[in-house]
């Protein structure tokens, strides 16, 4: 593979060939940033999800997990600060007052440029302007429009207003009557709130005692403005996030705590180290008194894939003021330095933040691979994903070496046998050679060739995806063979 865009592309077109993401509704040639999960893809999420969810509650005595609604009271958001902080740049035109969002009106005219067949000055602008808005200048965006005289397609002047800002979260309207500001609900544009609210529903059913965590997996919603690298920034996506209230003055040991689990949480899934690196962030967001984002090596470069943030008691109290009720714990532990107890106060939240599209991305570009198997005699190469085998959308295939002969009767019953434990496959189209390719293509670890000897003694051959390497089994072992390598 020559250079990493030309390996994101062929991921991007392995995913969609495989089954893993269509673009959304792709017969009305998609809608930007919104991606569907196709059989193989909603698989491998749901792997990513289940291993998520078991190693923050089940495996841990101290998280527990909620389900909250994507709608919330729409003060949540005013107390958040999303409602004023939220924000992405805008601009209008003076002449026709039509207003525009900056990146769409740049990458409009690089648009432009590239059917005059200037390709490469339509490449520099959108780069130039994507740096600008990482870098939050908007002077710098406004004079880059000005210099490529990106004119409003209503007046067709370049009289433009200063930039200023867009809030990213999507707003739509609860109950009949529309447009009535009381009406507007936003879509969640992170789980966390869900989590926030509930503190103390959580804490008192469950009488969790701090420090405890809730966790949560779903969807959020962000009307994201740079969105063109596949499922790494979507408008639509998934968060597994998990807050911890601990007791005021410990969150820097909590933080500190939680930064090495998550890294380590990667690296037991086989993810190799020198993929990930830690980014602890200089300026802070005003809540925050630390915060990091885990980055991992995708073929884009260095990115956020988790970020870990000690928020302080910043949403607790904001949602204190707003609802006017107490989101206080009683802690009775008794403080050494006093010798009474802790008592009241608010409690103190470390997050941990991870995008499941994101980590997906992460699982699928380090699972890719293209090898070269030619031999002296004969040309030959495969396209693997090497996926840990636990995440892997399908675990065994299992392939008749014939359409007939008792053979498929027989691959259906290991089937059968097996289906209860892990996602099994059956196959019996195209040569043998052929269907170890499609499984190889399709990251499934284990693929059982029943053949005519199985019909005398009941053993068939196992082929491991990583390896090639063959070897004879009994068919009573396959499926504790499998589960160990579970
Ligand atoms: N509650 C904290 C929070 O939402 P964030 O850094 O904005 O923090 C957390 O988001 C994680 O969510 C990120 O590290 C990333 O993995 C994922 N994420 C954020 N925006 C995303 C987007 N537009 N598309 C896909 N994943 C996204």
């Amino acid at each position: 593979m020559a250079n990493d865009t030309q390996l994101f592309q062929a991921i991007i077109s392995h995913a969609k060939e495989y089954g893993f993401i269509f673009p959304s509704s792709e017969i009305y040639d998609g809608l930007q940033a919104v991606y569907d999960y196709g059989q193989m893809g909603s698989e491998l999420k749901k792997n990513i999800k289940d291993h998520w969810w078991k190693s923050m509650t089940q495996l841990r005595d101290d998280v527990v997990g909620i389900d909250a609604a994507i709608f919330m009271h729409p003060t949540t958001w005013k107390a958040s600060g999303h409602v004023d902080n939220f924000n992405d740049p805008m601009i209008d035109n003076r002449d026709s007052n039509k207003r525009y969002r900056v990146d769409h009106l740049v990458e409009a005219h690089a648009e432009t440029l590239k059917a005059a067949g200037k390709e490469k000055e339509a490449a520099s602008l959108v780069t130039a302007m994507e740096s600008l808005l990482a870098a939050d200048d908007f002077t710098g965006l406004k004079k880059l429009i000005e210099e490529n005289r990106i004119n409003c397609a209503v007046s067709g002047t370049c009289n433009w207003t200063d930039i200023r800002q867009f809030n990213l979260m999507f707003a739509t309207e609860f109950g009949a009557t529309s447009g009535e500001e009381d009406n507007k609900v936003y879509l969640r544009p992170e789980t966390a709130q869900g989590i926030f609210v509930n503190f103390l529903n959580v804490q008192k059913t469950g009488r969790m005692k701090v420090p405890f965590g809730i966790a949560q997996v779903g969807k959020a919603f962000r009307n994201e403005i740079v969105a063109r690298q596949f499922v790494f920034r979507m408008r639509e996506f998934e968060q597994m996030e998990m807050q911890f209230f601990v007791r005021p003055g410990t969150q820097q040991q909590w933080y500190a705590y939680w930064k090495e689990q998550r890294l380590q949480w990667h690296l037991a899934l086989g993810l190799p180290a020198e993929k990930y690196r830690y980014h602890d962030h200089i300026k802070l967001a005003h809540y925050a008194d630390a915060a990091c984002d885990i980055e991992f090596d995708f073929p884009i470069g260095f990115k956020e894939l988790e970020g870990i943030h000690s928020r302080t008691d910043f949403d607790l109290r904001q949602h204190q003021e707003y609802s006017k009720k107490k989101q206080q714990y009683f802690d009775n532990d008794v403080d050494p330095a006093t010798g009474k107890p802790y008592g009241n106060y608010i409690p103190y939240v470390v997050e941990t933040s991870i995008g499941l599209d994101r980590m997906f991305l992460a699982v699928l570009s380090h699972a890719y691979q293209e090898q070269d198997l030619s031999t002296p005699d004969k040309q030959d190469s495969r396209v693997v994903l090497k996926f840990p085998p636990k995440l892997a959308p399908i675990k065994m295939a299992v392939l008749p070496l014939n359409k007939k002969d008792g053979l498929p009767e027989i691959a259906l019953d290991i089937i059968n046998t097996c289906k209860q434990d892990f996602r099994c496959f059956y196959e019996e189209k195209d040569s043998i050679g052929k269907r170890y390719r499609r499984m190889d293509a399709l990251g499934t670890p284990f693929c059982v060739t029943v053949d005519y000897q199985t019909k005398e003694d009941q053993t068939v051959t196992i082929r491991h995806r990583d390896s090639m390497q063959q070897e004879r089994v009994p068919i009573a072992r396959l499926r504790d063979l499998v589960n160990e390598a579970l």
